[in-house]
């Protein structure tokens, strides 16, 4: 099996490199590596942040395991040169519309978070985020004058039903997997779109009396997240909501570099794109100092959605939850190890 290695920009490299040492661990021969260039580094490369040769190979590959991208050696580009194009260009070109956001506290981590571990204690949800639609891709987008000569940008949001539809049964499917409770979380009482997205959210629910429906305001979500995290378990949004939830979410156990995600066309498996949530990190890349686990956890998703290797997904994950009850600490988590160190500790777990 073919896996596409973007490392990309910024912390993106040193974090992939601990994921593949634990999948040659883990995999051995039976996974093959081609690497390409993306974000800040495509365009160094090649002169675009998503080179016709690295969109081939993500084309090509049975998977992709995606580090980060963003540069800030090249925020003074135009748009669509910027190293973030390619991640967008990847999910839109791709079609990855469900990206599954997990977010679990590990044991003995009730003490990592800003919050106070008996708010923490049981947090054991999934960020569910469409990944293709609404603000991010709505048209028309631009800048322009007003009639006054002011300068005036504008974005459209937007979802049609058939978009909100698919999201909605992915919510539903898990959470009938899971504990049976689904939060729909949009902004109804304002947006047009989102009342559009609680209208389809409550045609699908029909079909499923088994789960528990709820419906949230995105502000009272946001609030929510920090005073009972624990009371989620799927949770089902739109692009710009799921973004801004996930980061918030990713603190609430302990670090944004312990989050994984994986960005999926189907919900059931096929073709992946595997990343970790947090970004390049700019301040300390190259340093040693980022967390490797949100990737390695990563390749886990990997493994287990597009390979079809649950047990080998398993291992890793109990292996991650080991080191860290072992007291793996990098400096996100309030330690010193390095992320060689990290990884090692999950190899040494394994
Ligand atoms: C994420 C990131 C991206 C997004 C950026 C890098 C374009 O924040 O995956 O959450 O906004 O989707
Ligand atoms: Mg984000």
């Amino acid at each position: 099996m073919l896996i596409a290695l973007l490392p990309g920009d910024g912390i993106g490299p040193e974090v992939v490199a601990e994921a593949r040492r634990v999948l040659d661990a883990v995999c051995g021969a039976a996974l093959t590596y081609e690497e390409a260039p993306v974000g800040g580094a495509g365009y160094k490369a090649a002169g675009h942040p998503l080179p016709p040769a690295t969109l081939d190979l993500a084309q090509r590959a049975d998977a992709i395991l995606f580090g980060a991208v963003g540069d800030p050696e090249c925020d003074s580009l135009e748009r669509p040169l910027r190293p973030e194009q390619a991640i967008l260009g990847l999910r839109r070109a791709l079609g990855l519309w469900a990206n599954l956001r997990p977010v679990r506290l590990f044991p003995g981590m009730d003490d990592a978070s800003t919050l106070r571990p008996e708010v923490v204690r049981g947090i054991d949800m999934v960020i569910v985020r469409e990944l293709t639609g609404d603000v991010y891709f709505g048209t028309p987008r631009g800048r322009r004058a007003t009639p006054e000569g002011l300068r005036e940008g504008f974005d459209t949001m937007r979802y049609d039903e058939s978009e909100v539809r698919r999201i909605a049964i992915t919510g539903f499917e898990m959470a009938r997997r899971r504990r049976g409770r689904l939060c729909s979380v949009d902004k109804a009482n304002v947006l047009e779109t989102s009342q559009l997205w609680r209208e389809i959210v409550c045609e699908v629910a029909a079909e499923y009396p088994e789960v528990a429906l709820e419906h949230m305001y995105v502000d009272n979500a946001a609030m929510q997240l920090v005073r009972r995290p624990a009371h989620f378990d799927v949770v089902i949004t739109g692009n710009l909501f799921g973004d801004i939830l996930s980061d918030q979410a990713s603190m609430c156990v302990g670090s944004i570099g312990l989050l994984p995600s994986a960005s999926l066309r189907d919900w059931q498996g096929a073709l992946g794109l595997y990343e970790p949530i947090h970004g390049s990190a700019p301040d300390i890349a190259g340093q040693g100092k980022a967390n490797p686990l949100a990737a390695i956890l990563s390749a886990a998703m990997m493994l287990r959605h597009s390979l079809g290797l649950p047990e080998a997904a398993d291992r890793i994950e109990a292996a991650v939850a080991k080191a860290l009850a072992g007291g793996a600490r990098s400096p996100d988590l309030g330690g010193t190890m390095t992320t060689r160190a990290m990884g090692d500790a999950v190899l040494a777990a394994l």
